[in-house]
């Protein structure tokens, strides 16, 4: 293995890693444009060029391999000095834009012209102007050509990631552009990664231009709950204006990289779903057409539960809930209450899927659920059923829409037949005309918990915010039912639940929140 000094540090790498890997894992940022991880290496920007020892010419970091005994400057005078000159050509026909750019705070040009720049303009001539300005390239993206530096990140995006060939660089020389194909659109289901990779503000979301400047964004680490897959995200949120966009706490949802599960990547379907977090809304609970408080809520649920066999209790839980909030479902009616009609495996009907990220089950939570819930004796279905008979009387249901997936007529119907219909959700859905009691709960981005995606990978979420109104934790509400009935949980925290988790339930032995971190570990048991 090749053993290379970068700026006076040693590092041993694998054969045919190139200077700017090398340099990464020392910690050393090279500057670049066209150079990305998960990409092909063009080589075409030259911001990255680094003086190499015995060599007359610079070389660009990306594309050279290290050598056994090479010695690498990325700071030398030399070095400096082209990055200037680099970013100068770069900007040649690039226009004044960064006031009213929205690639504005995490643009490139303007980072690393603030450290290598040439400051003192020396272009006499008038600017090449491209033609297309602000103009939507597909259903998410918009292009701006004269923003464009040509590193073809995009271009082969689409080349090698969707395969899709939506972009390409047209004419010759200064007049050289990005464009769509003639007659194509940007228009697959992962087109908006483009605007992630683009290192300017070439390629911005249709989405989120304009809505917030990025330096008002707080950043919280979490998954994404729209499929079985579990993509890693960030849940980027306005914490310093409230007042803006009707008091929306979210203005976009962003990848997180991790390799094992989805890499640099997310669905368009995954990044855009985030508006049910601050809209529609149940806020706070409500007994029939009464706004209640939560000590009435609880006392409603304990008397119903109090006065009805556990045979007469139904329970229809969902695998959106959390690991946490469903081991306290579990706690709370199988373990506690011995009830034995338990299901989660409803809302599950499967939806698109590719063979790349997007899975058919929409649930994040399908293995967690599966793993903490076990097999229930009867389905929600049967559940329903028996409800709908008379044979329950206390029908407990955790986000599900039992109109969407059993019918109007079946829900009136079970309605007229129960004593209790509890509703237990954070958006307001047709179920919540029907119950008789509705609880607000919290969202995933307001919840610290973990999912279990497909790949059986157990991986973490924390809370961006506190729950909205008067909503309340999943796995808080349960408790308080518990407390009530005098069985009171243990539980300060979701870490108290989940070493309870980890010390029971097949598959998470010895797993820690410490040890999951922000990457996850695969359940030790295969399911
Ligand atoms: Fe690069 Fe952005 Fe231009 Fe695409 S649009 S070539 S990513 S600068
Ligand atoms: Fe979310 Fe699934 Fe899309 Fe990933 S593939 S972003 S988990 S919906
Ligand atoms: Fe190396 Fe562009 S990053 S040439």
């Amino acid at each position: 293995m090749p053993k290379v000094i970068i700026d006076g540090q040693e590092i041993e790498v694998a054969a045919g890693t190139t200077i700017i890997q090398a340099a990464d894992k020392l910690g050393i940022s090279i500057p670049r444009y066209c150079y990305h991880d998960a990409l092909p290496v063009s080589g075409n920007c030259r911001i990255c060029m680094v003086e190499v020892e015995k060599q007359p010419k610079l070389q660009i970091a990306c594309y050279t391999p290290v050598a056994d005994g090479m010695v690498v400057k990325t700071n030398s005078p030399k070095v400096l000095d082209v990055r200037k000159t680099v970013l100068e050509f770069l900007l040649v026909n690039h226009p004044v834009d960064c006031p009213v750019c929205d690639q504005a705070g995490e643009c490139k040009l303007q980072d690393y012209y603030m450290e290598h720049g040439q400051y003192n303009s020396r272009l006499v001539d008038v600017k090449v102007k491209k033609e297309k300005k602000a103009v939507q390239i597909g259903p998410t993206v918009m292009l701006d050509q004269e923003r464009c530096i040509l590193c073809t990140r995009c271009v082969r995006f689409t080349n090698t990631i969707t395969k899709t060939n939506e972009l390409g660089v047209f004419e010759r020389g200064d007049h050289s552009q990005l464009d769509v194909y003639p007659g194509k659109q940007l228009d697959n289901p992962y087109a908006a990664n483009v605007v992630d990779i683009c290192p300017v503000g070439a390629l911005t979301d249709k989405d989120f231009r304009f809505k917030c400047r990025v330096w008002y964004l707080a950043k919280t680490k979490s998954v994404c709950p729209g499929c079985s897959r579990g993509c890693n995200i960030t849940v980027e949120w306005d914490k310093m204006r409230p007042h803006h966009f009707k008091k929306a706490r979210v203005m976009r949802l962003k990848p997180r990289l991790n390799p094992d599960v989805n890499n640099y990547w997310i669905c368009d379907a995954g990044r855009y779903n985030y508006r049910f977090i601050d809209e529609n809304r149940i806020t706070t609970p409500q007994l029939k057409d009464d706004l209640i408080t939560w000590e009435q809520a609880i006392e409603t649920v304990v008397k119903a539960i109090k006065s009805t066999k556990t045979d007469r209790i139904g329970v229809i839980a969902s695998a959106q809930l959390t690991n946490e909030d469903l081991f306290v479902v579990g706690k709370l009616f199988k373990e506690t209450l011995k009830v034995a009609n338990v299901d989660y495996r409803v809302g599950q009907q499967p939806g698109n899927s590719d063979d790349f990220l997007i899975k058919a089950d929409k649930n994040p939570n399908t293995a967690g659920a599966a793993a903490i819930l076990g097999v229930p004796a009867l389905s929600a279905e049967e559940i329903v059923q028996k409800a709908k008979r008379g044979e329950i009387d206390v029908l407990y249901v955790f986000g599900q829409d039992l109109v969407k997936l059993f019918g109007k007529d079946v829900v009136a119907e079970v309605v007229k037949k129960v004593k209790l219909l509890v509703y237990q959700g954070s958006n307001i859905n047709e179920t919540c005309s029907y119950a008789h009691l509705n609880l607000p709960s919290a969202v995933y981005a307001e919840k610290e918990g973990t999912f279990t995606n497909c790949q059986q990978k157990v991986q973490r979420i924390w809370p961006a915010f506190v729950p909205l109104g008067e909503s309340r934790l999943d796995w808080v509400i349960l408790s308080m039912i518990a407390e009530k009935m005098g069985t009171a949980f243990k539980y300060k925290n979701t870490q108290d639940i989940f070493k309870d988790i980890a010390a029971t339930v097949d598959g998470f032995s010895e797993m820690t929140y410490e040890k999951l971190n922000d990457q996850g570990l695969i359940l030790n048991k295969k399911l």
